[in-house]
C-alpha cells in the first residue's frame, strides 16, 4: 500500500580548501602521523578559511545537492541544519542559509544533536514531510568544528575537521520498503562529562573547547550503535545481509570497523572516508554518502543503513532506500 514517503533525490558536499596533515600537527603537539594513523586512521582534515562560515559550507553542498536533485531553490520549504557551531548564537545558522540561497517561504531551524546531528535532522525532514507540513527539505549537516578545538590539547585536536553534506529530501507517494525506511535515535544525559564543551552562553558566556574521555566515549560508541542498528532492523523486518551499504559516522576507523564487525558486514560493504577528512561531526554522514553515490558505488534502489554517536551522548541509526 502507498503512504506518503521521504526520498533522498539528491546529495552534495563540500570541504574547505586548506587541508592540515599529520605532520603538519606533529609540529604543533605532541603527536606523530603514526600515532594518528594507527589508532584513528586520519590522515587529513580540512580547515575552513577565515572568515568562511558553517552557512558558507552548508550553502556550497546544498547548491551540489539541489543541482544533484534537478531541483532549485524555489523548490525546498524546509531547510533542517545540522550544526554544533553554528554562525552565531542566534538566528539559526539555518536561515542563514535559507538566506544565502535566496529562498523566502517555508521554514528553516538547526538541530543540534553534535556527531549525530545529521540522523536526528533526518528524523525530523522525514517525520515532517510524511505528515505533509512541508513538500522539499534539504537536510544538511555542516561544521567548522576545529573552531572548537583546543590546539594544545592533542588528544582531540588531531581528530576534528570542517566539512559540509545535504541531502535534498522529498514527500511523494511510496511504498513501506521505498525511500527513508526508519530510524532509531536516542539520547543519554548522564554521561555528557565524557564528551563536552566547556563553555557556552549561559554558563561561562565563553565559546569554550572540546573535552573528551576518548577511550570512555569509544568503548559507549560501539556498544550503543550496535544496539540502534539491531532495533531499526528488527523494528522493519530486514537482515544485515539485506544492507547494501553501512554509512557510518566517520569518527575513527576502529570504531567504524569494531561496529561492521560485531554486525558480520563486509567489508566491502563499508563506506570509509575519514582518512580524507577526519571528524567532521554532523557533516560527516552526507560526506560519505555523497562521496559514494558520487563514485557510483551506491545506486538507486540500494538499501543504505547508518549510524552515528556524539556528545549527549546522542546517537541512532537510520535505513534507507536511494
Ligand atoms: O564523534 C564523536 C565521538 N567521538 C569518538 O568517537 C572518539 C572515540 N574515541 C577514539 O576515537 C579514541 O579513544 C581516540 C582516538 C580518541 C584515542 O585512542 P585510544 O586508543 O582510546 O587512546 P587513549 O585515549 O587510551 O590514549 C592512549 C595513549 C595515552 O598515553 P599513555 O597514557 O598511554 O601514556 C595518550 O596520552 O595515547 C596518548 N595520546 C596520544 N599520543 C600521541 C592521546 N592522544 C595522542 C596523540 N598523539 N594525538
Amino acid at each position: 500500500m502507498n503512504t506518503t514517503k521521504s526520498f533522498i533525490r539528491g546529495t552534495g558536499a563540500y570541504l574547505p580548501q586548506r587541508v592540515l596533515s599529520n605532520d603538519d600537527l606533529a609540529q604543533m603537539v605532541d603527536t606523530s602521523d603514526q600515532w594518528i594513523r594507527d589508532r584513528t586512521g586520519i590522515q587529513q582534515r580540512h580547515i575552513a578559511a577565515e572568515g568562511e562560515l558553517t552557512s558558507d559550507l552548508a550553502v556550497a553542498s546544498a547548491k551540489e545537492a539541489l543541482k544533484n536533485s534537478g531541483l532549485v531553490p524555489a523548490d525546498v520549504d524546509l531547510i533542517v541544519l545540522a550544526t554544533t557551531t553554528p554562525d552565531q548564537t542566534f538566528p539559526a545558522t539555518a536561515t542563514a542559509v535559507q538566506s544565502k540561497l535566496g529562498i523566502t517561504g517555508g521554514a528553516a531551524f538547526d538541530v543540534q544533536a553534535v556527531c549525530s546531528g545529521f540522523l536526528f535532522a533526518l528524523a525530523t525532514a522525514d517525520s515532517m514531510l510524511r505528515q505533509g507540513l512541508f513538500s522539499t527539505a534539504l537536510v544538511i549537516g555542516a561544521e567548522t568544528f576545529t573552531r572548537i578545538l583546543d590546539w594544545s590539547d592533542r588528544s582531540t585536536c588531531v581528530l576534528f575537521g570542517d566539512g559540509s553534506g545535504a541531502a535534498v529530501l522529498q514527500a511523494a507517494p511510496g511504498a513501506e520498503n521505498e525511500g527513508v525506511i526508519a530510524h532509531h535515535i536516542r539520547t543519554d544525559g548522564a554521561k555528557s562529562d565524557l564528551l563536552y564543551v566547556d563553555g557556552g552562553v549561559s554558563s561561562t558566556g565563553t565559546i569554550g573547547h572540546v573535552r573528551m574521555q576518548g577511550n570512555q566515549v569509544f568503548r559507549h560508541a560501539v556498544t550503543n550503535i550496535s544496539s540502534a542498528i539491531e532495533t531499526v532492523l528488527e523494528q522493519t523486518g530486514y537482515t544485515i545481509a539485506d544492507v547494501d551499504w553501512f554509512v557510518p559516522h566517520q569518527a575513527n576507523q576502529r570504531i567504524l570497523s569494531g561496529v561492521a564487525k560485531r554486525l558480520g558486514l563486509d567489508d566491502e560493504k563499508v563506506v570509509s572516508t575519514v582518512s580524507h577528512h577526519g571528524n567532521t561531526s554532523a557533516a560527516s554522514i552526507p560526506l560519505a554518502l555523497h562521496t559514494a553515490i558520487s563514485d557510483g558505488r551506491i545506486k538507486k534502489g540500494d538499501l543504505v543503513l547508518s549510524e552515528a554517536m556524539g556528545g549527549g551522548f546522542s546517537w541512532g541509526a537510520s535505513l534507507f532506500r536511494l
